[in-house]
């Protein structure tokens, strides 16, 4: 038997599949990764589509509040354990211009829209989306304009949310109905600035020069704001996006707490296997970013301390245009299926193995665009994507635990071989509870596995939720989502191991009280 190690986990490859698979994952609770962030189970809400308009916001429909604000779909958030909310973009924010979109709405202007080609009524601006943020209890993140604004703006933008003193900014915001500073820790430098579909796309030397300004002058109105660099977004071949996270590691490394990555995946060969072999290339882009990071900060006396923010993923491949920015036309509403929830484990185990460095996370986005909650004008419905997102939200503030996973794997093309079973393992000190999350990837086995704990015992009595369903393209509509849900049932354990087989193309969570 060969061994490799996978992104801190070591895999035993099999020579070949024997007919009986059998896995085995040990644990040992002293290995610890870091802490999963709360922030990785944040989300994302951009003026594109029915997000926010038809999605958070539809004022005058019977489902919403006297501000406005979609009363189901709150509860939906609420449910889906959403940490932090990103706004107002993606490609929006590029063009995006903050002052539009305060003071009384009757005065504000509509805009034609260069990101997506639709025209912005600005309804919902800054202090919309800050209420909301406290109204649902996330915390917010706001992405300046990095594309086609100036550092300037920028700067007043954290001066009218931030700023506690009697200034002209902050006098606007009091003006528009709110005294107290809303304190926004976290601000975006820019979104996908390495792409070349983004309004004010620049090299990477040029953004450096924008983003170190913005960050100095941003700083200047509130010295205790996170910072995050618009990493890499755009994987296509010829894009050299190593390249990019050097260069804006090394220009901002002292002024920066995170660095941004975003992928999107899809299953357009309609190839089960092939579609979660995108593990791979997450494990891969963080670990390559995380080494970045070292290699900027090695030179360095007191290197600041710099994570990733995986601050857009999802899967996407179905609700694109001709072309991916047909403007005006896309409305990227994704209908996901039973296949495309079990992706969300994989993106959450990677995100949970690299725990030390991964502390933020945005799916993209909240609602409607390419969402786990999909409404109309009379309710709304909970994609097949939405219940691993609420289960695994649950093991925030966890430890990770660096676990030993030994399973038969298969290969895609010329690719390393994957692991079929693909795992990350948390651990809740306090409720003394041990998470095992495990996705078999196989199409068609199922495989069994010898889970054991090194360190203490699994307990009597083991929680077991599972997504297993026999149709991987079931999807969900309006009156008709309880069909792609989770089972749950407790089994019986007994000393420090437990035998269980994870069935084909499913995903579970095993939760063990551990003495
Ligand atoms: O989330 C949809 C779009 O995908 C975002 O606007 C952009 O940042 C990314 O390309």
């Amino acid at each position: 038997m060969r061994k490799t190690l996978v992104s801190g986990i070591l895999v035993c490859m099999a020579a070949a599949l024997a007919p009986a698979q059998q896995a085995h994952i040990k644990i040992d609770t002293d290995r610890t990764i870091g802490e999963v962030d709360p922030l990785i189970f944040g989300n994302f809400a951009e003026h594109l589509g029915r997000c926010i308009y038809g999605g958070l916001y539809e004022p005058g429909s019977p489902l919403a509040d006297a501000e406005g604000y979609r009363k189901d779909v709150m509860e939906a958030i609420h449910g889906l354990g959403v940490t932090m909310l990103r706004w107002p973009g993606g490609n929006f924010a590029s063009g995006y211009n903050w002052k539009d979109g305060i003071g009384p709405k009757k005065d504000r202007p509509v805009r034609p829209e260069g990101a997506w080609g639709s025209l912005e009524p600005n309804q919902f601006g800054t202090d919309e989306f800050l209420k909301y943020c406290e109204r649902v209890g996330v915390t917010p993140y706001v992405c300046i304009n990095a594309g086609l604004g100036t550092v300037e703006e920028a700067r007043q933008w954290v001066e009218y949310t931030n700023e506690s003193r009697d200034t002209y900014w902050a006098q606007q915001r009091r003006k528009n109905g709110r005294q107290e500073p809303y304190k926004v820790k976290y601000w975006g430098l820019g979104n996908e600035i390495d792409g070349p579909w983004q309004l004010g796309h620049k090299s990477a030397e040029d953004y450096v020069k924008f983003a170190l300004e913005a960050a100095k002058a941003m700083r200047r109105a509130d010295d205790s704001i996170k910072l995050i660099a618009s990493g890499s977004s755009n994987f296509r071949p010829g894009s050299n996006w190593i390249q990019w996270n050097q260069t804006v590691l090394e220009g901002l490394k002292s002024e920066i707490d995170y660095i941004s990555l975003h992928t999107y995946i899809g299953n357009s060969k309609n190839n089960l296997e092939q579609f979660l072999a995108a593990s791979q290339d997450i494990d891969q882009r963080i670990a390559v970013v995380e080494g970045l990071i070292r290699a900027a900060q090695a030179s360095m006396e007191r290197p600041r301390p710099i994570y990733i923010a995986y601050d857009e993923w999802n899967v996407w491949y179905r609700a694109r245009g001709e072309s991916e920015f047909e403007t005006g036309k896309t409305r990227l509403e994704e209908i996901y299926n039973f296949e495309d929830a079990l992706a969300m484990g994989m993106f959450l185990n990677s995100f949970i193995r690299h725990a030390n460095v991964v502390k933020m996370a945005n799916l993209a986005q909240v609602v409607n665009v390419i969402a786990p909650i999909f409404t109309n004008e009379k309710g709304l419905f909970l994609q097949p994507i939405y219940f691993p997102l609420a289960e695994y939200a649950k093991q925030r503030g966890n430890v990770a635990i660096d676990a030993l996973i030994v399973s038969p794997t298969y290969r895609v093309g010329a690719r390393e071989p994957i692991p079929y079973l693909d795992s990350s393992v948390t651990l809740d000190k306090k409720g003394g509870y041990l998470y095992v999350n495990v996705l078999n990837k196989s199409e068609k086995l199922d495989i069994a596995a010898r889970i054991e704990n090194i360190t203490g015992t699994l307990g009597a009595s083991i929680d077991v939720w599972q997504m297993d369903y026999p149709d991987l393209k079931a999807t969900h509509t309006f009156g008709a989502d309880k069909k792609v849900r989770p089972s749950t049932k407790t089994i019986v354990g007994s000393g420090n191991k437990l035998n269980y087989t994870f069935p084909k193309h499913s995903l579970t969570i095993l939760r063990a009280k551990v003495s």
